[in-house]
């Protein structure tokens, strides 16, 4: 008998498992919606070219592969600081921004969540929706999860309302998961004014932001989705700010990521620097090396930054047409919804307000995959598939069989 017999299966992944059912369907005409990466026109991910450039350099250039240290590459860290602060931030508050490169975004979620459960007693407050893994990681840090109102269903766009009856009631200490730009999975996001009340409510109340920015340049652009942290960090807040590098540079198997932790001073940047040190020994000891080694060279080499910006403009270019296509075609059809509110959403995904029967009848019927809340990833929509994916909302939604 095995030592493990009595081990119970776990649910698959809501995400991750819905790829390997599309993977398994054998209609040829099938069309996944699901996970969360960024697809061409032709349904590929493929490698950046200045991904390939940065490779072909390292290839030549890099003389060890010996450990970095605990907090991660230094050209790296220095260059997403830049990137996301603003050179001016950066470099005048530098001193000021604990910096750690991590796994991916997730791991920055990890670390900053068990540094923040050695720290703060409170729970972590995260929107209703949100990316389903945000509860996974902060339960698995220890925190206690509890959710904000985020999204109105009947006007299908952001509760802003709610956001705040709710987040006036938290106590200090409190921590808000927010996510910087491209809401996962709604799509819909404060605007520039609802954000500074929220940043003056959180200041306030003496509540600690958690920033997820997983998506900077899908949304408006660079330095226009980064405006929120620039904000923050201006109007004298400490918060965090988990990044993820899987999306802009299309690196998502090299896990490239980063945590900054914006402190009130330099000695205090320090003592949070010797803490989360700790955390990460004892986790993963130290990051990565290849991802942020491409990253770091490519925003360090004025040429090879200009191209990347180019290639990461094209991704949003094609995202935000798609969506354009997509709703323009659903609202061709006169049906009984109307989709317009979906033309404000910003990145790659949006929700659809599909309910799960319909999702289920798309899946089943259809081979068209997303999952149970009706969340769409939009770059995952091509010239080609819009009619077919329009047809067959259409019909679920005006309960037609596909006989
Ligand atoms: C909102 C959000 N946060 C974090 C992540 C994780 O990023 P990474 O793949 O770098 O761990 C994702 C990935 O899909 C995401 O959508």
């Amino acid at each position: 008998m095995s030592f493990f017999q009595r081990v119970p299966l776990a649910p698959p992944d809501p995400i991750l498992g819905l790829t390997a059912a599309f993977q398994s369907d054998p209609r040829k005409d099938k069309v996944n919606l699901g996970v969360g990466l960024y697809k061409s026109e032709d349904l590929t991910t493929p490698v950046l070219e200045t991904v390939k450039l940065a490779e072909e350099f390292l290839l030549k250039e890099e003389s060890s592969k010996a450990y970095l240290p605990i907090v991660g590459e230094k050209l790296y860290l220095d260059q997403m600081g830049d990137l996301v602060f603003g050179s001016e931030i950066w470099g005048r508050e530098k001193g000021r921004i604990a910096n750690f490169q991590t796994v991916g975004g997730t791991g920055a979620l990890k670390v900053g969540g068990t540094f923040l459960k050695e720290e703060a007693v409170h729970p972590i407050w995260i929107s209703q929706p949100t990316w389903p893994n945000h509860r996974g990681v902060f339960s698995h840090c220890g925190l206690k999860v509890e959710e904000y109102p985020y999204y109105n269903k009947e006007t299908r766009s952001l509760d802003f309302k709610q956001i705040m009856l709710c987040l006036e009631k938290l106590s200090p200490g409190s921590i808000v998961l927010l996510h910087a730009a491209c809401h996962n999975p709604t799509g819909c996001e404060p605007s520039p004014s609802e954000w500074n009340a929220i940043s003056d409510l959180l200041r306030e109340k003496k509540l600690i932001p958690f920033f997820d920015f997983a998506y900077q340049g899908f949304g408006k652009g660079i330095e226009e989705d980064a405006a929120v942290i620039r904000h923050f960090a201006e109007n004298d807040l400490e918060f965090l700010i988990a990044v993820s590098n899987a999306k802009n540079f299309s690196l998502y198997g090299e896990r490239v990521g980063c945590l900054f932790i914006v402190a009130k001073d330099a000695k205090i940047a320090d003592q949070i620097t010797s803490r989360v040190k700790q955390v990460i020994r004892v986790i993963y000891s130290n990051p990565p090396m290849h991802g942020a080694k491409v990253v770091g060279h490519i925003l360090a080499t004025p040429s090879l930054r200009k191209k990347w910006v180019a290639e990461l403009d094209g991704m949003r270019q094609r995202i935000q047409n798609m969506r354009q296509l997509f709703v323009q075609s659903l609202m061709q059809r006169n049906g009984p919804v109307d989709f317009s509110s979906l033309l404000k959403g910003s990145g790659m995904f949006s929700f659809t307000g599909l309910h799960k029967i319909q999702v289920d009848r798309l899946r089943e019927e259809y081979g068209i995959y997303m999952p149970s809340d009706g969340r769409i990833n939009v770059s995952g929509l091509t010239q080609a598939n819009i009619p077919f994916v329009v047809d067959a909302m259409m019909a679920v939604i005006e309960g037609k069989t596909n006989a």
